[in-house]
């Protein structure tokens, strides 16, 4: 039998209009002090101003640090962490997509922790105890404020990752009316990868496990049924509050298992050419999947159902192919290039991705369904060129 650990973070609170109750989650939190962080595009919006006018009205001091950048380079958070502690920051809220509640989980950890912030990629690298953290994803989604991993970029454009329960949140306060004003591609980007969060979670050679997958197959009927809507009318306030909680979902679904071979694909994408990392996802989706039908059939057969629910299926086999091409018909939704070469990346691009793909993150591609040579990856890219 085989050991499973689960954890997420310990209260998770879904209301639209719940960005209203952020000073009084802070307050009971015990933060006079608090910290925003958040990216330029949440403050044009209008969403850091409603987050601080919610701080404010509970009687606390907010202060806003608003530059993070997408794929957080270090440098960057180490900016944000200096400005926390040179601000006397008593508490950290992370409000925006997944590159703000990354930056946000670093910083809180970093209120707390003296050792730099290199010392701390890999498992469990440090103990230490964090700031009170309270996380609102705007995008749906990475599903980050539900993990206890931050993806942080170092100074050679690699992705990095500090694994460590504490940076789980005290509160995750999910809330669709934030999520309204996403323009259709950064909705579809972010969806697709919360998509993929599910699959490879259920489908992970090595981390799968009874409590993960669960979580996986109620976030893939989420999200898949409720992409349509929310592309065909934005407003759709049930439909995007169904796509939080399946991204939500998903990031559970995650990081209590693992991801795998899209994503390891996806990396190089936008470490290298800057493409956002749900449409890295989206991009090599369909050829992946394809690929691993051969080994993971049963799996995708299983997961047929809760994309297309109430649909039956002559066999195995054909739920399996219906699953694939379902999600490979996915990959151009919201306006989404489907192509590297619509990105001006080349053939001569192809084989130092591959390369990286299977030394440097060799440990996305273990838990995939099925093996994958450098020729293979090579040979992914490629379909997709
Ligand atoms: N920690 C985890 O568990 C985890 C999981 C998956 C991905 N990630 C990381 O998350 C990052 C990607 O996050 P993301 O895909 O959410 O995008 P993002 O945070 O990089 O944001 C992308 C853009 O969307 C804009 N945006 C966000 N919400 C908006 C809204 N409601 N309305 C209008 N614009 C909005 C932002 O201003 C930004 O310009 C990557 O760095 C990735 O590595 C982390
Ligand atoms: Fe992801």
């Amino acid at each position: 039998m085989s050991t499973i650990t689960f954890r997420t973070a310990p209260r998770i609170i879904s209301r639209i209009g719940g960005l209203a109750d952020l000073g009084t989650i802070m307050a009971e939190l015990g933060v006079r002090r608090p910290l925003i962080v958040t990216d330029p595009g949440i403050v044009k919006c209008g969403i850091a101003a409603k987050a601080t006018a919610s701080l404010k009205s509970a009687g606390l001091d907010p202060i806003l640090y608003d530059s993070v950048q997408a794929d957080p380079p270090i440098a960057m958070v180490k900016e944000a962490a200096a400005f926390a502690r040179g601000n006397q920051a008593d508490g950290i809220v992370g409000l925006g997509g997944g590159s703000s509640l990354d930056t946000a989980k670093v910083v809180a950890l970093m209120g707390k922790c003296t050792q730099p912030i290199e010392n701390l990629f890999g498992i469990d690298m440090t103990r230490d105890p964090r700031l009170p953290l309270v996380q609102v994803p705007t995008t749906a989604g990475t599903g980050s404020e539900v993990t206890w991993v931050s993806v942080i970029t170092n100074d050679a454009n690699e992705k990095k990752v500090i694994y460590t329960p504490q940076l789980l949140p005290d509160v995750a306060l999910l809330d669709a009316e934030l999520t309204v004003g996403m323009p259709p591609k950064v909705t579809a980007a972010t969806a697709l990868d919360a998509m993929v969060h599910a699959i490879e979670g259920y489908t992970s050679r090595t981390k799968k496990n009874t409590i993960a997958d669960s979580f996986a197959r109620k976030a893939l009927e989420l999200l898949v049924t409720n992409l349509p809507k929310v592309l065909a009318d934005g407003q759709n306030l049930a439909a995007r509050a169904a796509m939080l909680e399946g991204a939500m979902l998903g990031g559970i679904a995650f990081v209590n298992s693992s991801v795998a071979a899209i994503h390891g694909l996806a990396y190089p994408l936008g470490a290298r050419f800057h493409v956002p990392h749900g449409h890295s996802n989206a991009l090599v989706m369909g050829p992946v999947l394809r690929f691993n039908l051969v080994a993971a059939e049963k799996l995708y057969a299983e997961l047929a159902p809760c994309v297309l629910p109430g649909r039956s299926f002559a066999s195995s086999a054909e739920a399996a192919l219906t699953f694939v091409e379902t999600l490979e018909a996915m990959a151009g939704a919201g306006g989404l290039e489907t192509r590297l070469s619509d990105l001006g990346i080349t053939d001569a691009d192809i084989a130092p991705m591959a390369e990286e793909v299977v030394t440097q993150i060799q440990r996305l591609i273990a838990p995939n369904p099925r093996d994958m040579s450098f020729d293979d990856v090579c040979a992914l890219y490629r379909a997709i060129l």
